[in-house]
């Protein structure tokens, strides 16, 4: 018999009790079949991650709770099915560099998660699209559907969530061979700073920090450090985390860990609840109650000191430092005012959780030229009210969430080279919301070490 942990009051917790619950967001599927024989075909393949390293990663994150290390979870908005082995490689470059920056510059370690290997679904604030006067489903990330313009394209597709599965065990693979097989290694930080980056002064900045780290390594090494025999230098560890949005597949992927009996979703080391999906009694916040992973949850600026408490009472009720995370996207005019009641909250309820900025999604909005985009001023804004908010309330600020990709592309406006409105078009690529690009996320990096400092 399977272990089953208390879930809410009256109800007990298994990885499909979340059935009984009103589940937000999820597709029409117009064949229940065949999305039935997707999720059977899923439940039969090999855990993408294993328990051990969900709680490493937590065990990590407690070390940001108690704020002794900073978080660090940045990626695509939404994955593309049509990645490429360099596309995986410059966005870990340059998380790896903001790493670098932060490390250096705030003294204390990063923990390096991404949105990547399974961020595939997407939250849609409209359930239909409308052009020209036609209406179809709305795109709802590559797992779901596809984003062209027609009927066929739109249908909820099952035979993705098998894709799915494969594409986040292929980027995985990738990832753990980078990550583990020499690319991170510290003597290689040069290599990290891509062409167009180089040439900005963030970049130039980033080459001297990186001349600093050649020097304290040759130094060491003089010393007569056996250099080679110190596994941290070499090798990072870099944790996996998308938004645990379908909820259907996340159970077929939920898995009984051998040695401890919890349950674990294997699809990922870390699983979100988002600002649309974490309804107190709905679906999502039922199932992240009873996996055994380090968990999120993104708050907006409507968010109350009660809900949030709640929230932590369902999510981490044995008060564990690391298990849950708040993340917060309050919008750079709110995050002053909204802020401080919800950690105030939080901490008086005794709950030793991560706090998280996602200075992006409260910034969204359209430009003149007709894409959504973010001005970098505005995260930056919103990221300095974050840090603000909790130096008053004597808070650790823990970390940051944001979306970018290592290419050079032009999403978000502002930033050292001033992407403007009528740039966006140039290299507007996302698959769903505006994300910095390599050289505004170094900078991202360099004022948030700043930050960090003080
Ligand atoms: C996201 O992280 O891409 C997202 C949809 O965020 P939120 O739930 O905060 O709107
Ligand atoms: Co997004």
């Amino acid at each position: 018999m399977p272990e089953e942990a208390a879930g809410d009051v009256g109800t007990i917790w298994s990885p499909g009790s979340w059935r009984a619950k009103p589940a937000a967001q999820q597709p029409v599927w117009p064949d229940l079949d065949a999305l039935e024989a997707a999720l059977d075909r899923i439940r039969r393949q090999p855990p993408l991650v294993f328990a051990g390293e969900a709680r490493a990663l937590q065990a990590a994150l407690a070390e940001v709770a108690a704020g002794r290390a900073v978080l660090l979870q940045a990626g695509d908005c939404a994955e593309s099915f049509e990645f490429s082995a360099n596309s995986i490689r410059d966005k870990l470059r340059v998380i790896l560099q903001m790493a670098i920056v932060l490390t250096y510059g705030a003294g204390v370690p990063v923990v390096k998660v991404g949105r990547i290997a399974g961020q595939f679904a997407k939250p849609r604030s409209s359930a239909t699209e409308i052009r020209d006067g036609v209406e179809l489903p709305s795109f709802r990330g590559h797992i779901v559907n596809d984003p062209g313009f027609t009927a066929e394209a739109r249908e909820a597709d099952p035979s993705r969530l098998v894709d799915a599965y494969h594409q986040s065990t292929a980027a995985l693979n990738l990832l753990r061979a980078f990550t583990k097989g020499g690319f991170a290694d510290l003597a290689q930080a040069h290599a990290w700073n891509q062409e167009f980056v180089a040439q900005s002064p963030q970049g130039r900045n980033y080459e001297v920090l990186a001349g600093e780290i050649d020097r304290a390594l040759r130094f060491m090494g003089a010393c007569g450090i056996d250099l080679g025999r110190e596994a941290q230098l070499h090798q990072v560890d870099f944790y996996t985390s998308h938004e645990a949005l379908l909820l259907g597949f996340e159970e077929a992927l939920t898995r009984q860990d051998s040695l401890t009996g919890d349950w674990y979703d294997c699809s990922a080391h870390l699983l979100w609840a988002g600002e649309r999906t974490r309804a107190l009694d709905g679906a999502h916040v039922e199932f992240l109650s009873g996996i055994h992973n380090p968990v999120a949850v993104k708050l907006g600026p409507t968010a109350t000191p009660e809900e949030v408490v709640a929230l932590c009472a369902r999510l981490d009720p044995d008060r564990q430092p690391g298990r849950l995370t708040l993340i917060a996207r309050m919008g750079a005019d709110r995050v002053r005012d909204s802020l401080p009641p919800l950690v105030r909250a939080v901490r008086g309820a005794g709950h030793p959780v991560v706090w998280a900025c996602d200075p992006m999604h409260g910034n969204t909005f359209m430009s003149s030229s007709g894409f959504k985009t973010r001005h970098f001023d505005d995260v930056m804004a919103e990221i300095s009210g974050y840090f603000a908010a909790h130096e008053a309330e004597g808070n650790w600020p823990g970390g940051i969430h944001v979306e970018l990709t290592g290419e050079d592309v032009t999403e978000c406006l502002g930033g050292s080279e001033d992407v403007r409105s009528e740039n966006l078009e140039r290299r507007y690529e996302t698959m769903c919301d505006p994300r910095l690009n390599a050289r505004q996320s170094l900078d991202l990096a360099f004022r948030v070490a700043g930050l960090l400092r003080r």
